[in-house]
């Protein structure tokens, strides 16, 4: 009985591990690094340690960037308007890479970590089902037995004891945190209440806007259908590539404290939840291609992409990734973007995004300076503009004079 553990070198899914065994199944350990703030050889030594037979590290940094998270900026997808659905795009890379250990490895179980209450128990077993239709994934934290016998965080404390595992040297922070290359999420613990403020020092991606640079800084992105391709710095360095793309924008951006938000959320499963997160790269990078489509993207094909990236990013927090819908949406997001092209300048400044100047690629702006200018018609005859409201306003005026006539 061969199964493949999404594993984080964290105390939850260490105990899964052990736990695993005991139920006699033989555990291969996949540890996905997605630019997360962990020490992947020391995870490594304490998988193999607790009895792993094999213990796969990959580095899927840069899938996530170009599947995902550009996906994503094509679409500006947010949900509930403000959450950049950091974790909810890691979830999908992972599940790729899971599914691609398990057909390797030809294990027929795929087990996971995620909680009973939340999105990420849908997100894995959603994308098992659509990737490995056969394989039979493990959800501990759902499993009776399992249950049973861990109630919390205690449990497992006197588990890991009673076990050999290795117990977490930092004392854990009373918030659960989820980071990647995109962003670093914190919920539960002390920031169940709503009403309490998220603590000083919380955040370890970007800077406290407050203590950010006086000084903005300035930098252009170049988009191509839609698709950041490089950016120029302050000093006028060139980057090149998705991931190193991603990554300079990601640290200018976290230097000026751009990028965070505390909210309250709706589940995929209904109940609400308490999120902080900070998204600094993305934040950026969505404002510059949101700015460009407004040069490049004819009106009312903006109005159809709206709602389309708004349905795309409801399909992401929902587990929707490998999903005929899902793949249909992106499809129709990016064929919107074949004239996306052109140059952002921002203006990073104390937690904010300024957008200073936006250009579209020739061929590819519908931005007509003469057609708009006050100071020509530009092919355009102004009389007309007479009938237009004429027309328009004909409804209006019966309106008023319904209003008018009633008591
Ligand atoms: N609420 C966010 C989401 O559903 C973040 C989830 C964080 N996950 C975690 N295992 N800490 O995408
Ligand atoms: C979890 O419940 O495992 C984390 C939170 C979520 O998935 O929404």
């Amino acid at each position: 009985q061969l199964v493949v553990l999404a594993y984080s070198g964290g105390l939850d899914t260490s105990c899964i591990l052990v736990w695993l065994r005991e139920q006699g199944y033989s555990v291969i350990a996949y540890l996905a690094n997605l630019g997360q703030n962990e020490d992947f050889e020391e995870a490594r030594a304490k998988a193999e340690k607790l009895g792993a037979v094999d213990v796969i590290i990959e580095d899927l940094r840069r899938e996530l960037v170009e599947d995902f998270a550009f996906v994503s900026v094509q679409g500006n997808c947010r949900y509930e308007d403000k959450y950049l659905l950091g974790t909810s795009l890691a979830r999908p890379c992972i599940v790729r890479g899971l599914v691609r250990a398990a057909r390797k490895h030809k294990a027929g179980f795929i087990a996971h970590g995620a909680t009973g209450k939340g999105n990420d128990q849908v997100r894995f077993e959603f994308g098992c089902a659509a990737l490995m239709p056969n394989a039979k994934v493990i959800a501990p934290w759902r499993d009776p037995g399992f249950c049973a016998r861990f109630q919390g965080r205690q449990d497992l404390f006197s588990y890991a004891r009673a076990n050999g595992i290795p117990l977490p040297v930092t004392p854990k922070s009373p918030w659960s945190i989820d980071g990647n290359i995109i962003h670093v999420s914190y919920e539960s613990g002390i920031l169940e209440d709503p009403n309490c403020p998220a603590p000083e020092g919380l955040c370890q991606m970007t800077v406290d806007p407050e203590k950010a640079p006086d000084k903005p800084q300035l930098l252009t992105i170049n988009f191509e259908k839609g698709i950041p391709v490089s950016v120029v710095m302050e000093d006028g360095s060139r980057v090149e590539g998705s991931l190193e793309v991603f990554t300079a924008v990601n640290t200018a951006a976290a230097a000026h404290g751009v990028g965070r938000v505390d909210m309250v959320e709706n589940r995929f499963l209904g109940l609400k939840s308490r999120g902080v997160y900070e998204t600094p790269g993305l934040t950026a990078l969505h404002a510059a291609h949101g700015d460009l489509e407004s040069v490049c993207l004819d009106k009312r094909v903006r109005d159809v992409k709206e709602h389309l990236a708004h349905v795309l990013a409801q399909q992401i927090y929902n587990g929707l990734w490998y999903s005929p819908e899902c793949e249909y949406t992106r499809q129709c997001i990016a064929a919107s973007q074949t004239h996306v092209t052109g140059s952002v300048r921002l203006k990073l400044y104390k937690g904010n995004v300024h957008v200073v100047q936006r250009v579209g690629a020739p061929g590819c702006s519908l931005y007509n300076t003469s057609l708009v200018s006050m100071d020509e018609h530009g092919g355009y005859d102004p009389t007309d503009a007479s009938g237009f409201i004429a027309v328009h306003a004909l409804r209006l005026r019966e309106y008023g004079s319904l209003r008018a006539a009633a008591p």
